[in-house]
């Protein structure tokens, strides 16, 4: 009787230790980007299992994934096309959370964005979706971004923007900013695929990722910092004010908000915003060598974004100047940037 009272306390132990790990099982979408990378790192430092879409496993640019800390045990890759349905569907299998972090981001002219950028970030998103209400999944997180936010000539001048402001997505079009519209129509339909279909989608909006690489490729808003510490302002030209976020915060605010749940609707994700005159004087004092642009735009007062609902239920984010030092030396270290501040070609 005591025998049989004991295997079946073994067998419930076994049963919730099951049920745990099944819990903490995820897949990341676009897993060996600069974003991904990180999160997936953070993943799998909390005992998670992961299920990593990258596009080919085998490519030397994802090898940075198989040596993070667990990874051997609790890091799947699995070779997945977005556009793909049963190879999307497949990577989200078991998975109880999904972190869609994939999307084109292009910034260079393209000779058709409808297909090079539009189509493809709305139909990864919807694959995505219907992958996870086959599997009912429990939360998908969304990366959106700040630029689904920002574009809104409605949004009252001098207020701070906060998760009501939508991108207004003819302003896009007509400005062709392609990237922009793809992140907003993308995080629409995310949003508005939760409702109809009652699955749980919480999306982040994040400003100007910086911070140290673990890919070896460079990504795009790395590739903006190295250009903005070569001198060249061509990007800062329409803007007053930057907003940046750091790469590890981030990470940390997605895993939030999957294990929070009361976490719903959109979450802008960035630290305090910098002017870009002091953010260049911050430049300067922190490098010497720094050469900042001797003249700079004079320009209307554009609105700045706040992170507060995210910080509500528990963000906490670095200050810039820590970004950026970490972020620099990495760049050295990895012989992108010398010393003296000159970029190696
Ligand atoms: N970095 C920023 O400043 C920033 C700011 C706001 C929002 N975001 C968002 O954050 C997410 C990650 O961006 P990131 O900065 O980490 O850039 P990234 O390193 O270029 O990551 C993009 C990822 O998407 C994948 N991808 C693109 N097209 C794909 C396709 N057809 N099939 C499969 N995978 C595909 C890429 O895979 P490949 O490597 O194989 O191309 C890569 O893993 C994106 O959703 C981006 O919009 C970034």
């Amino acid at each position: 009787m005591k025998e049989s009272m004991g295997r079946e306390r073994t067998r419930k132990r076994r049963g919730r230790e099951t049920e745990m790990a099944e819990k903490r099982r995820v897949c990341v979408t676009g897993a060996g980007g600069f974003v991904a990378s990180w999160l997936v790192k953070l993943l799998l430092s909390k005992g998670y299992f992961v299920h990593g879409t990258v596009r080919d496993p085998s490519n030397e640019k994802n090898a940075h994934l198989k040596k993070l800390e667990n990874s051997s045990e609790n890091l799947q890759l699995f070779s997945a096309e977005l556009h793909d349905f049963n190879a999307i569907a497949a990577a989200i299998a078991g998975c109880k959370g999904v972190f869609h972090v994939a999307s084109p981001v292009i910034f260079t002219e393209v000779s058709n964005p409808e297909v090079e950028i539009i189509r493809p970030a709305l139909e990864y998103t919807k694959n995505v979706l219907n992958a996870c209400s086959e599997t009912k999944v429990k939360r998908v997180v969304l990366v959106s971004s700040a630029d689904s936010v920002v574009i809104n000539p409605n949004w009252p001048k001098g207020t701070v923007m906060d998760e009501n402001s939508w991108t207004d997505e003819e302003l896009c079009r007509k400005n062709q900013s392609w990237y922009c519209l793809s992140k907003v129509l993308a995080e629409r339909t995310a949003l508005d695929y939760g409702q109809k279909h009652g699955l749980d989608v919480v999306t982040v909006c994040p400003s100007t990722v910086l911070g140290p690489l673990l890919q070896s490729t460079v990504n795009f808003s790395s590739l903006f910092f190295i250009n903005i510490l070569k001198g060249s302002i061509d990007s800062l030209l329409n803007h007053r004010s930057w907003h940046f976020v750091d790469v590890r915060d981030l990470a940390d605010a997605l895993l939030l908000l999957y294990e929070k749940p009361d976490a719903s609707g959109r979450y802008i994700c960035t630290q305090e915003p910098i002017r870009i005159p002091d953010f260049m004087e911050l430049l300067k004092n922190m490098y010497p060598y720094f050469e900042s642009p001797t003249s700079l735009p004079e320009l209307d007062e554009d609105s700045e974004m706040t992170s507060e609902k995210l910080k509500k239920i528990g963000w906490r984010c670095r200050e810039l100047k820590e970004t950026i030092s970490d972020t620099v030396k990495y760049y050295e270290e990895a012989g992108l940037l010398r010393m003296d501040m000159k970029i190696v070609e």
